[in-house]
């Protein structure tokens, strides 16, 4: 659907308008500075050869730096896998976890591809509907119904969540992993949107239990998607395994965005800055949306998105993106894409662009709903 909305403002750019572009979830901002001097200077080096399987020795220490600084966490290097974006370390994890047929509970409304993903390994993702009572995440309560049902091989949760940028506190994922684990559940933490936290500091599943496989990438608070490079975080006795993957699906990933992954540690502070954006713009959002109508969203807790119910406006999300775009020009993602069941009552506002649009997004969409 997503792309249906974007082909649509294409055409509409094609024409010669300017659209707002709050469908698709990815930062406007480039790479840090000092990520994209590492690049230029590997480049003028020459040669760029395949990595250890594993990725860059002092890339996987880096990071394993990182959860020391960040949250306190001490972390083996050894278990730092390098993986082309966190897609691939679903990829990964799901392989080195599951067999085909396994049951692998997910959150309703979440990001589809873990569905679909799951789908074309063989798995099936069971899927867990989340609300208000909950925070939109799955609980212990939920989780253990799931598996009463019928047995579960493994969990997916996330946190900052996409599409509704709601975070579970650090007890409330500490309660699911315990649960999981006393069920024989395994667990898979997507924490992509870690460093994006506004409402409360983000809590890594590496914290709290050495069982649980971390999937994370530079592509949101690094603003790196197109370098194509994330990690996991793996228990001690999946590391062979998960080397043996990725030496046979990829050999190693791409040697020049691994070098700049490395140097983005050292851009924080640019990064810091891009961050602050983000939380003027949600602010921005937040005041300016009520004020149009939508009064009804999501906890806006993290990430760059805001989940909006629209169902005092309509009963297709999906035709209302579509016709939201057209006579404002402001593109949003209809919640069908993430929410089979109730996806038809939501949109997805991005708000990783800049003040200034986030301004006449409301501006246009309240002018347009008092029409
Ligand atoms: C929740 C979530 N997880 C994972 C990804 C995959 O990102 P990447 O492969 O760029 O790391 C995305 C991308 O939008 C996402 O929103």
């Amino acid at each position: 659907m997503v792309m249906d909305v974007m082909a649509a403002a294409a055409r509409i750019e094609a024409a010669g308008h300017r659209v707002i572009h709050m469908e698709v979830g990815q930062p406007a901002a480039p790479a840090p500075a000092t990520a994209i001097a590492a690049a230029q200077a590997a480049l003028a080096s020459g040669r760029l050869a395949y990595t250890e399987t594993l990725g860059i020795p002092t890339l996987r220490q880096r990071i394993a730096r990182h959860y020391g600084e960040t949250y306190q966490a001490e972390i083996d290097p050894a278990r730092i896998a390098i993986t082309t974006g966190s897609s691939a370390g679903f990829i990964l994890a799901f392989l080195a976890l599951f067999e085909p047929g396994d049951r692998i509970a997910v959150a309703l409304p979440g990001y589809p591809p873990y569905r679909h993903i799951m789908r074309a390994l063989g798995c099936e993702p069971v899927v867990i509907e989340t609300d208000q009572e909950t925070r939109w995440a799955i609980t212990p309560e939920s989780l253990l119904a799931s598996h009463r049902k019928a047995r579960l091989a493994g969990v997916l949760v996330a946190s900052p969540a996409n599409p509704t940028g709601t975070m579970m506190s650090a007890q409330a994922l500490r309660d699911v992993i315990d649960a999981a684990q006393s069920a024989g559940i395994k667990v898979v933490s997507d924490e992509i949107y870690h460093g994006l936290d506004y409402a409360f500091p983000a809590a890594t599943a590496a914290r709290h239990c050495e069982s649980a496989v971390i999937v994370n990438s530079f592509s949101k608070y690094f603003c790196m998607t197109g370098w194509r490079v994330g990690w996991m975080v793996v228990p001690e006795p999946l590391v062979r395994p998960i080397d043996r993957l990725q030496g046979n699906l990829a050999i190693s990933v791409p040697t020049l965005s691994q070098i700049a992954a490395e140097a983005a540690f050292a851009g924080r502070a640019e990064m810091e800055e891009v961050k602050h954006g983000y939380e003027r713009n949600r602010r921005i959002l937040l005041d300016g949306l009520p004020k149009v109508g939508f009064d009804r969203i999501l906890p806006v807790d993290g990430a760059f998105y805001l989940y909006a119910d629209v169902s005092r406006f309509c009963s297709d999300s999906f035709d209302f993106a579509k016709r939201m775009l057209a006579e404002t020009h402001v593109a949003v993602t209809p919640g069908i894409d993430f929410d089979p069941l109730r996806g038809q009552r939501f949109i997805r506002f991005c708000y990783a662009g800049s003040a200034a649009e986030m301004h006449e997004a409301v501006e246009r969409i309240g002018n347009w709903l008092q029409r």
